[in-house]
């Protein structure tokens, strides 16, 4: 990650950069001519250029790694909003505007935190709300390798999966350019495969063979206690896929108005992840 561009150039600080989103934001601000300065807790990465080190949890030190930037990406680390009303403090005496990384559905409980904190702060802030991310789908690909079935409730529930290149795409927008700020930009694909499709449309990319093994709830919903989930968390992704098999999720086109592209389709991201299914 470089901070290095034209001397006009503003600069954004980038939370999350090695994360399913910040990772592409990083390169896309780099190739829009953005300076950007990366926020990590490493302290032998922050010795590198471009990098400058601290923590979310810790103000006084995202307070000097804000100092002198534009615009912030943010997206709150944790399952708690602890911390954040220290955090955005720090940033409001330093930055103009803040863009938050705020995942659609049950994800969201401290996101939503942050964001009542930024509205109350004053500090001008665009929100993002992505639904599921195309990475998701990477959990599959044990089972696809191994070739034969991917195991699972709910395979006619249609799921809307965003690339988090556009995500990235619509963050670039709304970090540098004016007339974001206020909005909450509920991003999502072009379409709403249902799980079996998603297997399917992976399996066609990687020239496996593979289909889609029901699971009953109970079944699954063993299976996700016994790896770890907490109870409720594991009820409520369950009722978020049963819900989703009588009424698909809702496609919006924030992505093209933003942009000016359309979002890609499941498919173009299988095909460019193919590999990782073999
Ligand atoms: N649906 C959605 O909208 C959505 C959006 C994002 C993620 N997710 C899900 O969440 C999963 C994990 O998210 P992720 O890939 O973004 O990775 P992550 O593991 O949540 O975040 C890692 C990044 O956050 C930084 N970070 C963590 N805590 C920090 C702190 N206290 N202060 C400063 N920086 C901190 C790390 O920097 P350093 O380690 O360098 O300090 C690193 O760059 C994804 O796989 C995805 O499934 C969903």
């Amino acid at each position: 990650m470089t901070e290095n561009t034209t001397d006009d150039a503003s600069t954004v600080l980038l939370v999350g950069a090695s994360g399913a989103v910040g990772r592409h934001l990083g390169l896309q601000l780099a190739a829009a001519g953005v300076r950007v300065r990366t926020l990590t807790r490493r302290a032998d990465r922050a010795r590198q250029q471009g990098y400058v080190h601290g923590d979310l949890r810790d103000p006084r030190s995202l307070r000097a790694a804000a100092h002198g930037v534009d615009a912030v990406f943010l997206r709150w680390p944790s399952s708690t909003a602890e911390g954040a009303a220290a955090a955005v403090a720090a940033l409001a005496g330093e930055v103009r505007r803040v863009v938050l990384l705020s995942p659609a559905g049950g994800r969201a409980a401290p996101s939503e935190e942050v964001e009542a904190l930024l509205g109350r702060s004053g500090l001008p802030h665009t929100v993002l709300r992505p639904h599921g991310l195309a990475g998701d789908a990477l959990r599959w690909a044990e089972e696809i390798r191994a070739g034969g079935a991917v195991r699972g409730y709910g395979g006619t529930a249609g799921l809307n999966l965003v690339d988090e290149r556009d995500i990235a795409a619509v963050a670039v927008r709304a970090l540098t350019e004016d007339g974001h700020d206020g909005a909450r930009y509920v991003l999502t694909g072009p379409e709403s495969p249902t799980q079996a499709e998603q297997v399917r449309i992976i399996g066609e990319a990687a020239g496996r063979e593979v289909r889609w093994e029901e699971v009953p709830r109970e079944a699954a919903r063993h299976r996700m206690l016994s790896t770890g989930w907490p109870p409720a968390l594991a009820d409520g992704a369950l009722d978020f896929i049963h819900a989703r098999i009588a009424a698909p999720e809702p496609v919006t086109t924030t992505v093209q108005d933003v942009t000016g592209r359309p979002a890609r389709p499941f498919r173009a991201w299988a095909a460019d992840h193919a590999a990782l299914f073999r």
